[in-house]
């Protein structure tokens, strides 16, 4: 027989776990929203953009890798190559922010850690 004590601690933390799992859904949930009201007009809803005109976010080495620099495109905007990345600063609270960019990094078979709205606070300075 396992001990009561232990039945408790095993149904806290399994709670704990769950708890954590719906979180993170609510959160990719959240990002998906807010990518395709803001963003899938030019990143497409499939995250392979326009060839020459607005670049792939699916596969994209730079939207799986530091997320610091991915943040810091999407708060600031960017003027590149292909053009005008827009800001975002003005539009989406950090929450929606962290959502979107976890959304990017977990879409379309993308594998990345995802980010809470205390990341994006301190990008906002820069
Ligand atoms: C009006 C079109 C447009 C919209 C809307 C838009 N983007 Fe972009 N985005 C671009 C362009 C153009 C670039 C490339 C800029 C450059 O040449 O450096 C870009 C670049 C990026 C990059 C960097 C990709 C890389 O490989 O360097 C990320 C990440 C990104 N966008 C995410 C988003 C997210 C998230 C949203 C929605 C919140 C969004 N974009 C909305 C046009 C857009």
């Amino acid at each position: 027989m396992i001990p009561l004590t232990t039945m408790l601690i095993l149904t806290i933390i399994l709670s704990a776990i769950g708890t954590q799992a719906q979180e993170q859904q609510q959160l990719l949930q959240l990002g998906q929203e807010v990518y395709e009201n803001h963003c899938s007009d030019c990143h497409r809803s499939n995250g392979e953009g326009l060839p020459v005109k607005f670049p792939a976010l699916k596969g994209n080495a730079f939207v799986l890798g530091d997320p610091k620099p991915v943040l810091d495109t999407v708060i600031h905007g960017r003027t590149g190559k292909l053009g005008q990345m827009p800001a975002w600063k003005e539009f989406l609270d950090n929450n929606q922010i962290a959502a979107v960019v976890s959304y990017i990094r977990n879409a379309w078979g993308n594998k990345a850690p995802t980010l809470r709205p205390e990341d994006v606070a301190p990008r906002r300075k820069n």
